[in-house]
């Protein structure tokens, strides 16, 4: 007779399996995979422990725990990630969110509400990716915004319009496809943002063959690689905030934890900026620089 397998039992084999394996969180991972399998939520899991699993979600499991330590993401296998207490869909073609992104979030939207007696501020988030930042903005700043994204590669824009249309702000939140600040030039009235945000490719050459398996197997190169020194995108960001962003409008950049000093030195010699600042993230390593531009 078949063995029967209900959830408890599969939580804890799940788990068993995933720490021996080390796999990165195997509790969250199992409940990842298990819910995404069931069509539940992580927290019905604990609500049905006793439930038997039938034969054919057990397999559609056993295929995804292959995969998974195998090393492919579990927000690829399952097809969604959260962020920002939200759930975006992710896919290969876009960046897994990060929850360090979060804080790049978090003060995009304090420096919105410092504003908030504006009619209306213009964000600009370049490189947008699965769009997380730009909806995670547009949905949370209760004031009147609009945001424009920009992203070079069309599939990752098709996955950014679902997170968009999923949270109802596609009248906020306008996607553009191309390099960085082109877009906005060829097709737009507006010109010049109150806030620039951008989440760019930033590891270097170097760091790039050195990447987990993990990030480099899976997750697009497009997305994290950023020229010899990391540094190429934010060379032309800077550089194109000079036309694209308000006198006391803000720079606010995810940075990699070695970045912080290249990137400050760039924004200092524009003389365009007061107040650069580095803040680290909850690793303690330095994440995000926000300026503020002077004139
Ligand atoms: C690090 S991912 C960030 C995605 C998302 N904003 C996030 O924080 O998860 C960088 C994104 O930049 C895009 N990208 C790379 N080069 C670009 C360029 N020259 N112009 C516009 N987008 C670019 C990639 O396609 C990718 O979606």
């Amino acid at each position: 007779m078949a063995e029967i397998w209900n959830i408890q039992k599969l939580l804890d084999w799940l788990v068993g399996f995933f720490t021996e394996k080390k796999i990165d969180s195997p509790r969250l991972t199992a409940e990842m995979l298990l819910s995404f399998v069931l069509g539940m939520k992580r927290i019905e899991l604990y609500m049905h422990f006793d439930k038997p699993v039938e034969q054919g979600k057990l397999e559609q499991l056993r295929s995804l725990v292959k995969r998974c330590v195998a090393n492919e993401p579990v927000q690829y296998l399952v097809g969604s990630c959260e962020f920002y207490s939200m759930t975006f869909k992710v896919c290969s073609d876009c960046l897994i969110p990060r929850p360090e992104t979060e804080l790049l979030v978090e003060r995009a939207i304090e420096f919105l509400r410092t504003r908030a007696e504006l009619p209306v501020q213009y964000i600009c988030d370049l490189c947008t990716g699965s769009g997380c930042i730009a909806t995670a903005i547009a949905k949370n700043y209760k004031g009147d915004c609009k945001v424009i994204a920009t992203d070079i590669c069309d599939k990752a824009l098709a996955v950014a319009a679902e997170n968009i249309a999923k949270y109802n702000l596609a009248e906020k939140v306008q996607l553009l496809r191309g390099d960085l600040f082109e877009p906005i030039i060829e097709q737009l009235d507006v010109r010049e943002f109150d806030l620039l945000v951008s989440n760019p490719p930033y590891v270097s050459d170097a760091e790039y063959e050195n990447l987990d398996a993990k990030v480099k197997n899976y997750e697009p190169k497009l997305a994290i690689a950023g020229g010899v020194d990391g540094l190429d995108i934010y060379k032309r960001i800077i550089a194109g905030a000079a036309n694209h962003l308000k006198k006391d409008g803000a720079l606010m950049l995810e940075i990699g934890y070695q970045q912080g000093g290249a990137v400050k030195d760039m924004l200092e010699k524009t003389n365009l900026f007061a107040n650069i600042v580095i803040e680290k993230d909850f690793n303690n390593n330095d994440r995000i620089i926000t300026g503020f531009r002077t004139q």
